[in-house]
């Protein structure tokens, strides 16, 4: 018996099938809660990280919600709607495109319009298949986000530090974006965000009641550098019809 044969045998031995009552057990099937897999590297067996444990670490410490954690491309119904249909192809292939795109000044996607068509459920369904390939991606909820961010002004490391978590992360998805009553210094905060994003490459993911020209209103500079970043990924919804709260 080979080295290699040997190794295998070894792993074999040590991975006989689950009695179903085991199996019930385990949050985790693939390391069995360990964290770890064993993989064979040139001929020897390499521990490596799990990578349904470290999804779900991320899904933990995205700050989706709970409610939200569950949404993904298969249960979004597009209801033979061509809008739908045409939103949800464009964000299963923002996720299929995104390791190439990452890095360029258009790497980003937005959903825009009519309230209750499902821009949330599709951000997040997108968070939630980046996050399968390990990809880590920071939730924002716009109108609370800016609030927490507006109450830490008085401690300055304590302000730097919140606002580098958003600027910073490696994906961002702001949600309802604009939503509520918009003071100069929200305008501050977001200009910090957007515009440290703008010049790293950094991508985002946003969805917004609002039109564009009301996002341009809103500040020019924030609104233009996002409608550059998502240029080819800018999403309509339009139409009462589309909101599944009411026609679903
Ligand atoms: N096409 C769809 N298929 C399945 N569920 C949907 C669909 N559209 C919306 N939903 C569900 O309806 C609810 C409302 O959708 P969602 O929150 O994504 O809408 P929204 O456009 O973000 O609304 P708002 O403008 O109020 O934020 C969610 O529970 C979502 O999962
Ligand atoms: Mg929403
Ligand atoms: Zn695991």
């Amino acid at each position: 018996m080979t080295e290699f044969e040997k190794t295998l045998e070894d792993m074999k031995k040590r991975h006989l099938p689950d009695s179903p009552q085991d199996k019930k057990n385990y949050k985790c099937t693939k390391c069995r809660d360990s964290g770890w897999v064993e993989v064979i590297h040139e001929g020897h067996i390499r521990m490596k990280r799990c990578d349904v444990c470290e999804s779900r670490r991320l899904m933990m410490q995205s700050g989706i919600s709970q409610e939200f954690q569950t949404k993904c491309f298969e249960n979004f119904d597009t209801r033979n709607e061509p809008q739908l249909i045409n939103a949800k192809g464009k964000a299963v292939e923002y996720c299929r495109s995104f390791l190439d795109i990452e890095h360029t000044r258009n790497n980003s996607i937005m959903f825009y319009g009519q309230v209750g068509s499902g821009k949330t459920h599709l951000g997040t369904a997108i968070c939630s298949c980046l996050m399968g390939g390990n990809i880590a991606v920071t939730y924002m909820t716009y109108r609370n986000t800016v609030t927490k961010i507006k109450q830490r002004m008085t401690d300055e490391a304590d302000y730097n530090r919140e606002v580098s978590r958003y600027a910073g992360a490696r994906v961002l998805y702001i949600d309802d974006l604009l939503k509520g009553r918009i003071t100069e210094s929200d305008v501050n905060i977001m200009y910090e965000i957007v515009n440290y994003r703008y010049m790293n490459s950094l991508p985002v993911i946003i969805s917004t009641e609002k039109a564009l020209d009301e996002l341009l209103e809103f500040d020019e500079a924030i609104g233009s550098r996002l409608i550059e970043m998502c240029r080819g990924n800018i999403i309509q919804l339009q139409g009462k019809e589309l909101n599944y709260r009411l026609f679903s």
